[in-house]
């Protein structure tokens, strides 16, 4: 055999997994043939059998489904899938059913399918290392724990109780799953885990009953109660319009997920396996799960990987990082470099604004220490790390300096001579610009090759994504740099190529403009808003724009008309352009930090805010029709056909980065993998032909080149064993 071990030896047979070529165990095909053979020795050799242990020889217990043979997939698989399925667990069930105390002997990490394999044993023994995590993460993958593990932790949790490990796929460490009852017995080490499973199983031969789970006991009862229960039975009667409001209807894995926990929560516990089985195999075979595996797992093992990080360059950790500006985006890089414990300078004119950025660290921690979430000894240490100042000298000895300053190129360069010589040596200079090209920045700096693009977006603590600009003269030492301290301080890094408003800024102007078009086209705001909740965008196209500041897109404007004006062309501007160029000009509609822009914010504490209600009058038409899939179509094939660009123009050089930096930087939405994978998924000829249909509509922002078109079958992801 090739993925498990079998040994039955004093009466105690052992069952070691432990996949050949693979530093995890998978449920891949031949794991799944393997389990019934060793299912049917241990039947075998029942008689002679005391107690019988599941083991890892990995470092993990086991890592779960094999992802890479889901991708794989066709629609037409789905019944074999079923097939599959059931027989794994019908070779679960004959292990724990056999009358023999069977013991998870959990040395590492167990999650989904792994976590699934840990709950055959009656008695679950885990190594107490908060490192190791268990847990059934498949919702986030677009999937549903459908082998055994929605109906056996519905059964151990309740209804209720399970519902945050089912549908929110939340990971609890050995500590809580031993206060959760879901593991019975901590040990320090793994090398004592078989004799804690032992002496159970010892113990265990001396009680009266045959070793079984709960839910094969005849008393047995759902914690909370069943669906009968009055209790539970109004929970569940709002449950799915909750649920429902979450997911917009565009993620069908936690609804399947409710509805597995319901429904087989009314009946015997085989069938409950067979409704999970059923909602499982149609799931696998959807794009939307697909979507979801390719980017929230294959992409983001790349990116965690370093597969856009340069080879060949030592691995970095800069030990004082200095920050020109203590603006908004100044302040926030502060605190989330102190948080990761990195020693801050934070240089404002003033050392008043300075103080000012470091102040925000104190409004994010003070909520927490007062509530008991965060230590004070903890806040303090913190704030410790960030040294405001108005001194350039303060940046004495940073490995790292960040400018934050206005965006403004001559300041830019001024800040860029005065800090440059006060990095310690060999240490490098980055800027946080968000539409400058980096090259031209460069231009200011003695050492063009040790400086590099940071972008982080904001609000920085929240944002997890910080795009890495390559300038034309940025060495592969400073890109490596830059993405080692980028993952250092917990966020994710993707790399790209100079170029105006690099990847993520480029294709958001496309989503946000392609929003104000509709409203030039006088279709209502309200609907314009919708389309874009509703293909899944965090917020409408409007709300955006009010927040980033309608000035600082007629800004951006003016300074592109700027640039293309200095290379001797004419920037044509794009409708929805015009049309925010105009709210700025014409009607002094600056966004919502200058007071209003597409909507109203109202004083008063607790008033919403509400759509400008002069759109109506000055933009509306009557006769205006609108079909809201198309609405939602131009959004999402917009912002495409823009990253595609992107990848054939050599702004972006991988597909993951373009799916990650669209998810977590623009809020490209989660259930099409991103805005390449959307291609994808889509199907790239269908994806063209809609993409030349949108063109003829709306015009050239829709239209596929043929080098386009070429990058994107070049670039497409293949799924190779
Ligand atoms: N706001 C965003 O959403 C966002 C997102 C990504 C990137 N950016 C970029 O980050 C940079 C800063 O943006 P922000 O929103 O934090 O601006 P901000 O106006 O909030 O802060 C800029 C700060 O720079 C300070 N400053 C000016 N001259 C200085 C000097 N010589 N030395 C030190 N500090 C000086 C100002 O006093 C101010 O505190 C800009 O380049 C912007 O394009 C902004």
């Amino acid at each position: 055999m090739h993925t498990i071990k079998y040994e039955l030896a004093q009466g105690i047979a052992t069952i070691t997994f432990d996949e050949e070529g693979s530093p995890v165990n998978t449920m891949c095909e031949q794991w799944q043939k393997e389990l019934t053979e060793v299912t049917a020795q241990v039947v075998k050799d029942k008689d002679a059998i005391k107690g019988i242990l599941l083991a890892s020889n990995k470092s993990t217990f086991f890592a779960g489904a094999d992802l890479k043979g889901t991708m794989r997939l066709q629609a037409s698989d789905a019944p074999r899938v079923f097939r599959e399925i059931e027989q794994t667990k019908k070779n679960f069930r004959t292990l724990e059913t056999l009358g023999k105390p069977v013991v998870s002997c959990l040395n590492g990490t167990a999650l989904g399918g792994g976590w699934e394999v840990a709950l055959v044993g009656h008695y679950r023994v885990a190594v107490d290392n908060p490192k190791i995590q268990f847990g059934l993460p498949e919702i986030t993958l677009g999937l549903i724990p459908g082998a055994s593990g929605i109906t056996k932790m519905t059964r151990l949790l309740g209804l209720l109780g399970a519902q945050p490990y089912i549908i929110e796929a939340k990971l609890f460490s050995p500590a809580q799953a031993l206060e959760l009852g879901l593991v019975h017995e901590l040990v320090h080490d793994a090398g004592d885990l078989r004799a804690a499973a032992l002496a159970w199983i010892d113990r265990h031969a001396s009680g009266d009953a045959p070793a079984h789970h709960p839910w094969d006991d005849k008393n047995y009862k759902m914690p909370g109660g069943t669906p009968s229960n009055p209790k539970i039975a109004g929970m569940l009667s709002v449950a799915p319009a909750v649920l429902r409001h979450k997911t917009r209807g565009l993620y069908p894995a936690p609804e399947y997920a409710l509805a597995a926990m319901v429904e087989g929560a009314q009946v015997d516990f085989d069938t409950a396996l067979r409704i999970e089985s059923r909602y499982l195999a149609k799931l696998i075979v959807s794009p939307v799960a697909k979507n979801m595996i390719n980017t929230f797992f294959f992409n983001m093992n790349a990116i965690k990987s370093g597969q856009s990080r340069p080879k060949d360059v030592p691995r970095y950790k800069p030990q004082k990082v200095g920050i020109l500006g203590a603006g908004m985006m100044g302040g926030g890089i502060a605190y989330v470099q102190a948080s990761r414990g990195l020693p801050t300078v934070l240089r404002d004119v003033t050392l008043e604004k300075a103080q000012a950025g470091k102040n925000y660290s104190v409004k994010i921690t003070q909520p927490r220490v007062e509530q008991g979430r965060m230590n004070p000894h903890d806040q303090a240490e913190l704030l410790a790390r960030i040294t405001p100042s108005e001194s350039v000298q303060a940046l004495q000895g940073c490995d790292l300096i960040i400018e934050a300053v206005f965006e403004n190129r001559e300041l830019k360069a001024r800040v860029t001579q005065e800090a440059e010589p006060m990095l310690a040596p060999g240490g490098f200079f980055a800027s946080n610009t968000s539409t400058l090209p980096i090259t031209g920045l460069a231009k200011a700096s003695k050492r063009p090759e040790k400086f590099v693009g940071i972008h982080f977006f904001s609000p920085v603590d929240k944002m997890k994504l910080v795009e890495i600009i390559r300038g034309k003269q940025t060495d592969d030492e400073t890109v490596a740099r830059a993405f080692d301290y980028v993952q250092s301080i917990g966020k994710i890094p993707i790399v790209v190529n100079d170029s105006r408003g690099f990847f993520t800024s480029r294709v958001f102007g496309t989503f946000v403009m392609e929003g104000a078009a509709m409203i030039g086209e006088g279709i209502p705001a309200a609907v314009v808003e919708q389309a874009g909740i509703q293909a899944g965008m965090p917020v409408g196209p409007l709300a955006v724009l009010d927040e980033t500041a309608l000035s600082l897109s007629v800004h951006v404007l003016d300074q592109t008309r700027t640039d293309y004006r200095a290379e001797g062309g004419t920037y044509i501007a794009t409708p929805g352009e015009l049309l925010v160029e105009r709210m700025v000009k014409e009607f002094d509609r600056n966004g919502r930090a200058a007071g209003g822009g597409f909507y109203e914010y109202p004083k008063e504490a607790g008033a919403k805010k509400f759509l400008w209600p002069q759109l109506k009058t000055l933009f509306e038409r009557p006769d205006a029709q609108w079909n809201l899939q198309e609405l939602k179509d131009r959004l999402l094939y917009r912002q495409a056909v823009e990253t595609a660009r992107c990848l054939a123009e050599n702004v972006l050089t991988t597909v993951h980065d373009a799916n990650i930096g669209s998810i977590f930087g623009i809020g490209f939405p989660g259930w099409t993998g991103g805005a390449m994978q959307f291609i994808y998924g889509t199907g790239i000829d269908a994806f063209f032909h809609r993409a030349e249909v949108l063109a003829g509509k709306y015009g050239n922002g829709f239209a596929v080149s043929p080098a386009v078109k070429d990058a994107v079958r070049r670039f497409e992801p293949r799924y190779e064993t």
